[in-house]
């Protein structure tokens, strides 16, 4: 039973905070450091629900240098720049790819995504934009117009004109019935025919994540996000990556573009870029940046004093500490548990995928029909939440993307929790 003050403020969130749900929402977190998050109930968890917190909770070296920037300035002011603000968007420029000239900062990723295809519209005068199955860009009208998944805009009206989605390669789940080692990307190949078919021939932009983090964890083949990127030059379309889930370390590089050297012509990035600070931001080559007249970006909080200070820290921590790669370390680790988990269970693990520390495991009822199981994720996580370990996810994906920073004894004892309980559970039946 927990305790009186647990349920005090769990009954004030349902009666007054309208983005609470009791069914979902069992703890109250009240503090956090590292790889770990502590409940008001005392209970210490190993956060695997992460997606924000790349550097750690409560970096030592990050609370510092935000300390010290709460005594120098917390409004930044619109149209003026401010040191942190001025020296991270060198730092943005230089850390990624090189014909992306500039970089404007945001609160948001969704804000982001927004204005990247604004901007794409503006500066090809054309209108159309390219999305996929599954993809998840944000909550705004037009974030929720171009998502992949109908529950992210259902009942919400018209949504914005001119989106067209296409299948995103889920080679597990092949929307065609292919295999990938016969395919040859029939996928990007099906994206001629929607042009054909389904375009007014007046596609501005695609906008795509190197893998879907909402939609379940999906990563594309290799070889797929280049593929992909020749056929949007090709057909003179700007290629935008939404790295605003993949950026900052998480898959084992600073950005998940540096796995097949991608250069996209925009890129989205945000969440752990100020690790727990609000921060995101858009890149673009000049040509794009040209098409606005001066003034038209801005806003009430992008480029905030502290917000870039936090991002600032961030790449620092990142690189002075070697989080990325230890982030593939850890990752190669735990996939490896997985995969020999999935071995092991075959019958109710369909599959196993991920980069760095995003990670999941897939749940079938059964190899053949692939028919989603997600009562047992629901009661590893429920066993696991009970051994110290959090695990946030829903349906039949149990997704795992601890903090960069989880320690090698941590992921162990984590991995252990899942196999253990998985093994319980089945035996349970
Ligand atoms: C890939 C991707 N893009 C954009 C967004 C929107 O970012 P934000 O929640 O910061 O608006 C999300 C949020 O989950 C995301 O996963």
């Amino acid at each position: 039973m927990p305790s009186e003050r647990t349920r005090d403020l769990l009954a004030l969130s349902a009666t007054c905070d309208a983005d609470f749900n009791p069914a979902a929402s069992e703890i109250v977190v009240e503090r956090a450091m590292g790889a770990v998050i502590v409940d008001t109930e005392g209970r210490e968890l190993i956060d695997l629900s992460d997606i924000i917190a790349n550097v750690g909770h409560c970096h030592p070296r990050q609370v510092e240098a935000l300390q010290q920037a709460l005594t120098q300035m917390m409004v930044g002011k619109s149209g003026l720049t401010n040191p942190p603000r001025a020296q991270l968007a060198e730092r943005m420029v230089d850390l990624t790819p090189d014909n992306l000239s500039k970089v404007y900062f945001v609160t948001g990723g969704g804000e982001a995504v927004d204005w990247s295809i604004r901007i794409a519209r503006r500066a090809t005068g054309k209108h159309e934009i390219l999305s996929f199955w599954g993809g998840v860009y944000g909550r705004t009208y037009a974030n929720i117009s171009l998502n992949g998944l109908m529950r992210r805009r259902r009942q919400f009206g018209p949504v914005m004109p001119g989106v067209l989605h296409a299948p995103y390669p889920y080679c597990y789940r092949c929307p065609f019935g292919k295999k990938l080692e016969t395919c040859d990307f029939f996928c990007i190949d099906f994206l001629d025919a929607i042009v054909n078919h389904a375009s007014t021939g007046d596609i501005a932009a695609l906008i795509i994540e190197p893998y879907q983090g909402v939609g379940g964890l999906i990563f594309p083949p290799d070889g797929y996000l280049p593929r992909l990127q020749a056929w949007a030059e090709a057909n003179d379309i700007v290629f935008i990556l939404d790295e605003i889930q993949s950026s900052f370390g998480r898959t084992g590089q600073m950005f998940a573009l540096e796995w097949e050297n991608l250069r996209p012509d925009m890129l989205c990035v945000g969440k752990g870029m100020g690790s727990g600070i609000s921060i995101a931001a858009l890149l673009a080559e000049d040509w794009l940046w040209d098409a606005l007249d001066p003034g038209e970006l801005g806003g009430g909080n992008g480029g905030n004093p502290l917000a870039c200070t936090s991002a600032l820290v961030v790449i620092d921590i990142l690189q002075d500490e070697g989080i990325v790669e230890h982030t593939r370390a850890i990752g190669a680790y735990l996939l490896e548990r997985f995969r020999k988990l999935q071995a092991q269970y075959s019958a109710i693990i369909g599959d196993v995928r991920g980069k760095g520390l995003a990670l999941a495991l897939e749940f079938v009822r059964d190899p053949e029909s692939k028919e989603p199981y997600p009562e047992i994720v629901r009661h590893i996580s429920r066993a696991s939440y009970e051994r110290g370990v959090y695990i946030g996810s829903r349906g039949h994906i149990l997704d795992v993307r601890p903090p960069l920073v989880i320690s090698q004894e941590q992921a162990q004892y984590a991995a252990d929790v899942i196999e253990s309980e998985l093994a319980e559970a089945v035996s349970a039946g």
